[in-house]
């Protein structure tokens, strides 16, 4: 994807197709000047990025630096539509590429990082410029790490920061909060399940994402975040939730990203919501109890095309289990009898989903440092419903352990027909 050193590429940060549509509003010149300052002239430049949506598209450049063979480069990457192309410029090519960059106009957002502090500037689309700059800050920097380095995590392949401040996973410097690392980490292992997904997805077809029991909404801003502007694809989200402060507070999020638009709320039970349009993927992290189940449920009467779940406690089934046969010695352990229930719980979902039409994977998403919850179900439709095998291997399980799955309940009209020819 890196390219060698360009010599003169001519390679604009973003390419001549400034909005034609959009007003002329132009950074002043002042600004111009401090970002040029900023990004040349101080040794702790981090990161330049801007984000611009027109033509139907999102827009995204950034500028680094980066060490490459002993000399101090500037990468610069762009997504267009998608597509991501990677250049790395001598400062020389650099100067006049960040300033078609700058003089590009309509609305956008600009985020410069550097160890002294950061600016973020709006320009809104009626023209108006919003400044605002964090207090002056000392950070450490490895001034050009090497352009090469890692493999990025998904909160590292575009410009997370306000993300992660707005949410509160990271502090107002910018730094992961030590209580938020789990959460963090969690976040980052969900979002890499969805390349799979949209790989080769045109950016110009809409993706409507439902996260059910989205709680304080990390995950919910985060996978709008990646799959917008890492991956330049048209989302929009639900995020559906019953507790109505936390909805609130996750309002006023959107607000602040500038956001509101795409992803909205629903302050509603999961069982009872409705929405306009049946979401194409559907997630769920921890939703509590049944409410793991309901999401399933609610992602099949929706004919989701995927499903990535990772499930909370379940008690119902726990309560369920027999505590006699050759299986006594291992119930009467409270702690094995609880994950005995989980295991199990899981694999009747699992399933369930795969005699209604699914190809379903149950897989560790995260370490078990993130998280003792780090199981999760991936599914995705596209197998003939009802297949004998799915069918026999789910009753057999059942029958043998006298159960009576909460989602087999609650999906009786759609496995009825299934169930029934074997049973009879
Ligand atoms: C453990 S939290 C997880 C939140 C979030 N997904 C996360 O991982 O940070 C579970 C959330 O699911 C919500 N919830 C549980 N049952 C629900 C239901 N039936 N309908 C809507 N929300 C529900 C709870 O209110 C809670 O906020």
């Amino acid at each position: 994807m890196n390219d060698p050193v360009a010599a003169d590429t001519g390679a604009d940060l973003d390419p001549d197709v400034a909005a034609e549509t959009a007003p002329r509003t132009a950074l002043t010149g002042e600004l111009v000047e401090e970002i040029r300052r900023r990004v040349f002239d101080e040794a702790g430049f981090m990161r330049l990025t801007q984000v611009a949506r027109y033509g139907g598209q999102m827009h995204r450049a950034s500028l680094r630096p980066v060490q490459l063979k002993g000399e101090r480069r500037f990468q610069a990457e762009t997504t267009e539509g998608g597509r991501m192309a990677v250049r790395n410029l001598a400062a020389v090519d650099a100067l006049p590429a960040l300033g078609r960059l700058l003089e590009q106009r309509g609305a956008r957002e600009l985020h410069l990082v550097t160890a002294s502090g950061d600016l973020h500037i709006r320009i809104t689309r009626k023209g108006k410029t919003l400044l605002s700059r964090s207090k002056p800050l000392a950070r450490e920097v490895d001034e050009a790490p090497a352009h090469d380095h890692v493999k990025r995590q998904p909160l590292q392949a575009f410009d997370a920061d306000a993300l992660l401040r707005v949410t509160g996973i990271a502090d107002t410097d910018g730094r992961i909060k030590a209580t938020m690392r789990g959460k963090y980490d969690q976040v980052n292992e969900f979002l890499r399940l969805f390349d799979p997904l949209v790989e080769g997805r045109p950016a110009g077809a809409p993706l409507l994402l439902a996260d059910c029991g989205c709680g304080k909404s990390y995950l919910t801003f985060a996978a709008y975040c990646y799959l917008t502007r890492h991956h330049g694809l048209d989302v929009q989200v639900r995020g559906i939730e019953r507790n109505a402060e936390l909805v609130a507070a996750a309002r006023h999020m959107a607000e602040a990203l500038g956001v509101a638009q795409d992803v909205q709320f629903l302050a509603e039970d999961l069982a009872t919501c409705r929405l306009a349009e049946n979401p194409e993927i559907v997630m769920s992290l921890h939703a509590c109890d049944t409410a793991t189940d309901e999401a399933l449920a609610r992602a099949v009467e929706w004919g989701s095309r995927a499903i990535l779940c990772a499930p909370c406690c379940q008690h119902e089934l726990q309560q369920e289990m027999p505590g006699g046969g050759p299986l006594r010695a291992v119930l009467r352990h409270g702690i094995l009898r609880e994950r005995l229930a989980d295991i199990l719980a899981d694999t009747f979902r699992a399933q369930i989903l795969r005699i209604l039409g699914y190809r379903v994977s149950i897989i560790e998403f995260v370490s078990v440092e993130a998280t003792a919850r780090n199981v999760l179900l991936r599914a995705e439709a596209g197998v003939k419903a009802g297949q004998p095998q799915a069918v026999s291997e789910y009753l057999e399980l059942r029958d043998f352990w006298q159960a009576k799955p909460w989602l087999e309940t609650r999906l009786a009209g759609q496995l009825e027909k299934h169930l029934t020819r074997m049973e009879g």
